[in-house]
């Protein structure tokens, strides 16, 4: 007998997930089908927990290697055991994917191991992974399959020499000379780790500037550091070609406006240009949905498609590609399913690249107030002024907060520092509750934190002045 579910999501990741608890918990029967043998999507399996395990590891060895000294703690010698610093990466993955099957069955999800297409508004035929095939019945059908990378038309991604994210998470060896293509999140990112472990990186980005949607100050700063720290970077340059020969490849370089021809050698490739929608063998249009021009499935403000009991949530849709956003749409629609008011504040998702010293941000960059024609005030205070950040030798960076001139309401926050990942999370809360600058000006931080540079830049906003300068 078909089976028939109140809620049948496809995809286990961030969005789908989160989605499919949420709708059990509200009291909904809730399938979930996923393609791969794990769940926990991109995120959990080759995205953000695999690159951040090395991330933290690659930071300790560095710390190891060059930091501990000025502590006055002397190691003999430091030695990189690679294979025993990727078992640590894949039991993190493997021990969270399993966390992700427990949640389930305490919260009565039904997995299905499998590739779902649809055949038609209501039926959902899976391609299970033992071999056989199902098929189930839905009241709602939720679209969570994510993203998947984008490459060069001219080059092919081998996972070996020529990687994407994936495989620059599992090199069996430090390159002796990366060659990062796009100088955004993941280039960063995999090019800290292994810029970390001792390969040189040299970054090829089209436009002239890093990470280019973030505040141009902080990421002209952040190109400064990374520098500092031994990154290479060729800007408003394009690769036309990666020409593979025994040993190292030899990569192909042009200004992005044409012309001015270089050629570098490396032994890996690493193509970060951006990630686009996943949809393959979805068969959607079997049950009449579309997608817009980018391929990313069209929805209206409440997350349906044209199909009204047929949502999508998560990087399928526009948007940014981050697992906290897809999760935050995934609890939306679980809601809505269930006659709630689900809704999401896009003005409120912070984003946060996790180099040493982090990136973060949340709400307006300075280019976009300008562009908008609102007027603001800016605060901004350095970690170098801070006491608990010199303390640690974390003295790079500064926190930006701009302000609406009229109403004092925080509009953007920036920062560029010491585990500012964990810190955008109280500007994001501050600007969900409608914060002013002076609101967190007069909130009591602890001393000594490297919070207090978050107040410190408030008080500049708010007054015109902090305290410590
Ligand atoms: P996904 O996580 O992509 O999950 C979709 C799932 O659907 C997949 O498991 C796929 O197998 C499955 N699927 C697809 N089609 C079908 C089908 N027909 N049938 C069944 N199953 C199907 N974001 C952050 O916020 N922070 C980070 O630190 C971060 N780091 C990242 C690092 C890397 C290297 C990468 C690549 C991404 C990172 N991201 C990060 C982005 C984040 O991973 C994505 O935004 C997030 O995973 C999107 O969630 P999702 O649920 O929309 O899709
Ligand atoms: P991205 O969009 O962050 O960066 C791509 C970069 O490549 C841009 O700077 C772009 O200008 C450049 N580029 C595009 N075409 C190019 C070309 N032909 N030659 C040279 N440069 C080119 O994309 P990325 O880094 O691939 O990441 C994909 C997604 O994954 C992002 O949307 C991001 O949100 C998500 N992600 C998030 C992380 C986090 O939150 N910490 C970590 C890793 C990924």
């Amino acid at each position: 007998m078909t089976q028939e579910f109140d809620v049948v999501v496809i995809g286990a990741g961030p969005g789908g997930y989160v989605c499919a608890i949420k709708a059990a918990q509200l009291g909904l029967n809730v399938a979930c089908i996923e393609k791969r043998d794990t769940l926990g999507g991109t995120c959990l399996n080759i995205g953000c927990i695999p690159s951040k395990a090395l991330l933290h590891a690659s930071e300790v060895y560095h710390q190891a290697s060059h930091i501990m000294d000025k502590f006055g703690v002397k190691t003999d010698k430091v030695v990189l055991e690679l294979d025993k610093m990727m078992k640590h990466k894949d039991t993190t993955v493997d021990e969270l994917t399993k966390g992700i099957a427990f949640l389930f069955k305490k919260n009565k999800v039904t997995p299905f191991y499998g590739t779902a297409s649809f055949v038609d508004a209501n039926t959902v035929n899976i391609a299970l992974n033992s071999g056989d095939k199902q098929i189930i019945k839905a009241k709602n059908i939720v679209i969570a399959t994510g993203s998947d990378v984008m490459s060069l038309p001219n080059i092919e991604i081998d996972e070996q020499t020529i990687v994407s994210s994936t495989g620059a998470l599992k090199l069996p060896n430090v390159p002796k000379h990366l060659v990062v293509i796009g100088g955004g999140v993941i280039g960063l990112e995999m090019g800290s780790v292994w810029s970390r472990l001792g390969a040189k990186v040299t970054v090829v980005e089209y436009l002239d500037r890093i990470t280019p949607t973030m505040d141009i100050e902080i990421s002209k700063s952040f190109q400064k550091i990374l520098e500092k720290q031994g990154m290479n970077f060729k800007l408003s340059s394009k690769v036309t070609a990666v020409n593979k020969k025994s040993g190292n490849h030899e990569v192909i370089i042009e200004a992005a406006t044409g012309g001015n021809l270089e050629k570098i050698e490396c032994d890996v490739v690493l193509m970060s240009i951006g990630r686009k929608p996943y949809t393959e063998g979805l068969d959607f249009a079997k049950a009449g949905i579309v997608a817009d021009n980018r391929g990313r499935v069209e929805i209206n403000d409440h997350f349906q498609t044209n199909q009204k009991n047929i949502y999508a949530i998560g990087d399928v849709v526009r948007g940014a590609m981050l697992a906290h956003k897809a999760e935050e749409e995934g609890v939306a629609v679980a809601e809505i399913i269930a006659g709630k008011h689900g809704h999401v504040n896009y003005n409120t998702i912070p984003s946060v690249i996790y180099t040493w010293p982090e990136v973060s941000s949340v709400g307006k960059t300075e280019e976009e107030l300008k562009q908008e024609n609102i007027e603001y005030n800016v605060g901004k205070f350095p970690f170098a002024a801070n006491g608990r950040a010199k303390a640690g030798l974390n003295v790079d960076g500064f926190i930006k907060i701009l302000a609406d001139k009229k109403t004092d309401r925080v509009l953007g926050v920036h920062m560029i520092g010491p585990d500012v990942g964990n810190m955008i999370n109280q500007a994001a809360m501050a600007m969900e509750f409608s914060a002013s600058s002076e609101d967190i000006a007069r909130s009591c931080h602890a001393h000594p934190t490297t919070g207090e540079v978050f107040k410190e830049a408030a008080l500049a906003a708010a007054f015109g002045k902090a305290l410590h300068s």
